[in-house]
């Protein structure tokens, strides 16, 4: 549903995607000062020992492998016509997943992940997976991306069409939103690293490589999911995972941890 409320909007300063992840990292340098940008990878926790601690017991035997090593079935078992994901993926998709989303040229819009996994099954003559449906698209998310851990995410802005996207997906995470009239910005940008209210906010750069989380090692979300997830929080009806407003807004938060090293799946609290 997109009955989104708008209430207002933040004054942004046009930049390109270079100067808009220079502005993000540099109120993070200042808010959060001493702590490296490859430990942002971790969000709240980074700020908290005990926290890291936890999450490592936890990531040496994850209580969500199952989901994961369901997900390799799904990827590993032939399509009707013999077939299989590998081959819809440029290198098998072995270090591929941190280029989504991108933009497609040809189709004018942005391409995610999750959407490449069903353009296959339909190219492949199979029926295409709900966004939101932890046991299909979430575990095979889940092991496919898992194939590009490690790689650096390496989003692209390359033309003026691009660009576009781009800014729709800023405007939104600029845009306050819900009853509590609250920006994405407003807590992760302004608040990223500091408590709001009584919660320890991530910033928002870091926070798109490890997706999809286990938010108490059980319960999966696609990156689209935590959005809509924050979305709610603030008394906003979300976008549905999918529409054009949340993969541009994907491709914008996600430019931003350009740099930063991939890891599927984590565990959250
Ligand atoms: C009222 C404050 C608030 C607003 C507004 C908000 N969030 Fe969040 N968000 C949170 C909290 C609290 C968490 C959980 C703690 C954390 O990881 O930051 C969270 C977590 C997340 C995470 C997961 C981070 C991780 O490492 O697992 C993402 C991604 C995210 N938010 C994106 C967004 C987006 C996109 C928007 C705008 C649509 C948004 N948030 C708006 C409070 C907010």
């Amino acid at each position: 549903m997109l009955a989104i409320l708008l209430a207002f909007m933040h004054t942004q300063a046009v930049g390109t995607p270079e100067e808009d992840r220079a502005v993000f990292l540099s109120t993070f340098a200042v808010n959060i000062p001493g702590i490296p940008v490859s430990q942002y990878v971790h969000g709240s926790m980074m700020l908290s020992t005990d926290a890291l601690n936890q999450y490592d017991s936890i990531m040496d035997f994850p209580p969500f492998q199952e989901v994961i090593d369901r997900g390799q079935e799904i990827w590993e078992t032939p399509f009707k016509n013999g077939n299989t994901f590998a081959e819809c993926f440029e290198n098998g998709a072995v270090n591929i997943a941190g280029k989504f989303p991108l933009y497609n040229e040809k189709l004018k819009r942005v391409i995610t992940f999750e959407m490449a996994l069903n353009s296959c099954l339909e190219q492949n003559g199979e029926m295409p997976m709900n966004y939101i449906d932890p046991e299909t698209m979430g575990a095979l998310s889940a092991y496919a991306r898992s194939l590009s851990d490690g790689m650096l995410m390496q989003i692209e802005v390359a033309s003026a069409s691009a660009m576009n996207k781009y800014e729709l997906g800023k405007t939104l995470y600029f845009r306050r939103i819900g009853q509590y009239n609250l920006a994405c910005a407003s807590c992760h940008l302004t608040n990223g690293g500091r408590y709001f209210r009584d919660e320890l906010l991530s910033p928002t750069i870091g926070q798109a490589v490890h997706f999809p989380v286990f938010r108490g090692g059980e319960r999966l979300y696609t990156l689209q999911m935590r959005y809509q997830r924050c979305m709610e929080a603030v008394g906003a009806v979300p976008f549905e995972s999918g529409s054009e407003a949340l993969n541009n807004l994907e491709y914008f938060h996600s430019y931003l941890s350009n740099g930063l090293p991939l890891q599927s799946s984590v565990y959250r609290r």
